[in-house]
């Protein structure tokens, strides 16, 4: 089983002068002043609706990029005989051929699509030139690279044989579809959830968020021109409960690979068990679900360190990631300190469209996040349980921004420590120092969900006590460091309770899901 040697892409640095950055420019003007239309990609066929929705940048609403064209739930149908058909021939093919597509896809996203995939997500999802990099080129251009190392290592794995007779293990593919349904907020997840379930022989229809459209259609391109068989990735833009109306009562129906908000995951696991006894077979049900992500700090925490640490992960991308900070436990004694550096920190931080490469914060995704996450902000302004700390201020008039957001709780059950916001508010609990052990059952059991979580400290027991402790309130665990950014092949990545069923994105357990093995015992 050789494939190529892999190691993580590099970021690029887009630093004034460089080549890079004059690509990046350049895709950017380029896509401002043209007006696309977006299609479906279902088998052979690129379908143009009647059915057009308008696509703008978050941070300048009234600017068009262009149209995608939604689809129905005939599309959905179409969709469906596409893949079952692609099946035929992409299910036989050895694992060789399905990973040299795969791999050439990564190569031309670290090539000549770079820039244009960044300008993508940068323009559609409003994230900086720095968060595009690390998402749409780089995790993207690793899920690729590295799964086919997983993939070689689960058809290594292989049963004892003895006298006279031979055991084998096939890693078959599922018997059916895969329904891959993907959030707006990673350009890297979009790609990998169908991509993942391809390698491993599987057919997919894959239905991106109406936010994300913009980047998945360059995803989609690239597929094809690594040379991905018609009808083996179907891009359907139907809204999601159309879509799923037609999917979860197929009977070829085989597994979802889900990420998004924990109640649509809800609501479709539900419908699953509704229709279980319409399927040839138990469907896989992968899904990565949401996240109130905790940081802790111990009384021997390096202020420095956790400041730096709370500011990028909880206002990186808007805090729409995630695995984001968005709830902090820091010890009365480092409290006035850690405060200053913040603050310091958020008077450096300009805000502003993705086009300005000097602004760290750019918009939230649309108008319903922007309303959901000031009205959080406005209750907190007005709440007796509250202090303000930081910001506070927003703005949709030209895009929909919300400047970084500080609360201090005065209660642990206080409301944005509890729920998940899904933008730049971070909500602290300030504890006494000589409380380290009881403050953590508090944090174990505010909420609900069990995505990441991470302590700072440099007292080696309080870091063994946290870890023991917090055993179960995070499925991605750091210490001393931002609970955001992993990086595929080193964090694996997924959460428990309710961040979903934990099958760690990026690895040999995640590409496990898409098989069906087969063992055969041959008597020689
Ligand atoms: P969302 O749940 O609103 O949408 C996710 C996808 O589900 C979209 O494609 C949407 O169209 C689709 N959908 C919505 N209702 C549906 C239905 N009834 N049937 C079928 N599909 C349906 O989430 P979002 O706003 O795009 O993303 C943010 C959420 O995703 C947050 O909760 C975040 O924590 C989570 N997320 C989790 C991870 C992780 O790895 N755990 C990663 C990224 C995002
Ligand atoms: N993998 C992303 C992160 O760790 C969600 O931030």
């Amino acid at each position: 089983f050789n494939v190529p040697a892999v190691r993580n892409e590099p970021v690029k640095n887009y630093a004034p002068g460089s080549p890079e950055r004059d690509l990046l420019k350049k895709a950017l003007e380029e896509a401002r002043s043209r007006t696309i239309e977006i299609p479906q990609y279902i088998g052979s066929q690129e379908i143009y609706s009647q059915n057009k929705r308008a696509i703008s940048p978050p941070h300048d609403h009234q600017h068009l990029l262009g149209y995608f064209h939604e689809g129905s739930a005939e599309d959905v149908r179409l969709a469906v005989d596409a893949a079952i058909e692609a099946r035929k021939s992409w299910a036989v093919l050895n694992w060789e051929q399905r990973a040299a597509i795969f791999l050439k896809a990564a190569d031309l996203i670290a090539g000549p699509y770079r820039a244009e995939i960044n300008a993508a997500t940068m323009l559609g999802q409003s994230k900086n030139a720095y968060q595009a990099e690390i998402d749409s080129a780089c995790e993207i251009i690793d899920f690729l690279r590295l799964n086919v190392n997983f993939m070689r290592d689960i058809y290594s794995q292989q049963p004892l044989s003895s006298d006279g007779i031979w055991n084998r293990m096939e890693y078959r593919p599922l018997e059916g579809f895969v329904f891959a349904i993907t959030p707006f907020n990673f350009t890297a997840i979009a790609g990998n959830l169908p991509a993942a379930p391809a390698l491993m022989g599987n057919v997919v229809i894959w239905k991106p968020a109406f936010t994300q459209v913009y980047s998945a259609n360059v995803i989609m391109k690239v597929f094809k021109e690594a040379g991905l068989p018609d009808g083996v990735i179907n891009m359907v833009l139907a809204d999601g409960p159309v879509a799923g109306d037609v999917i979860f009562k197929h009977p070829d129906f085989a597994g979802i690979h889900f990420t998004g908000s924990t109640k649509v995951f809800q609501t479709i696991w539900k419908t699953i068990g509704e229709n279980i006894a319409a399927y040839k077979s138990f469907p896989r049900i992968v899904g990565e679900t949401g996240g109130k992500d905790f940081v802790l700090a111990h009384k021997s925490a390096d202020p420095k360190a956790l400041a730096t640490g709370l500011v990028r992960g909880a206002f990186e991308y808007q805090g729409q990631k995630c695995s984001a900070a968005s709830r902090a436990y820091i010890p009365s004694n480092l409290w006035e300190e850690v405060k200053k550096l913040m603050l310091a920190d958020l008077e450096e931080i300009k805000m502003g469209g993705v086009e300005d490469f000097s602004n760290f914060v750019n918009a939230v995704i649309d108008e319903r996040a922007f309303d959901k996450i000031t009205g959080y902000i406005s209750k907190a302004k007005e709440s007796d349980d509250t202090e303000f700390v930081a910001g506070g201020d927003f703005d949709k008039s030209k895009g929909y921004f919300v400047q970084p957001t500080i609360i201090r709780a005065l209660k642990t059950d206080y409301v944005t420590l509890c729920e998940e916001i899904f933008g730049p508010v971070l909500t602290i609990y300030v504890y006494d120092d000589n409380e380290f052990e009881k403050i953590i059952p508090i944090i174990d059991s505010t909420s609900p969900y069990a995505l990441t979580g991470a302590i700072f400290a440099t007292d080696r027991y309080a870091i063994q006590y946290a870890s023991e402790h917090l055993v179960n309130a995070a499925g991605n665990f750091y210490i001393n460091d931002k609970p955001t950014g992993a990086v595929v092949g080193q964090q694996p990545f997924g959460g428990a309770r309710a961040s979903g069923t934990n099958d760690k994105a990026g690895s040999v357990l995640n590409l496990l899901r898409w098989v069906s093995p087969r063992a055969i015992k041959e008597t020689l």
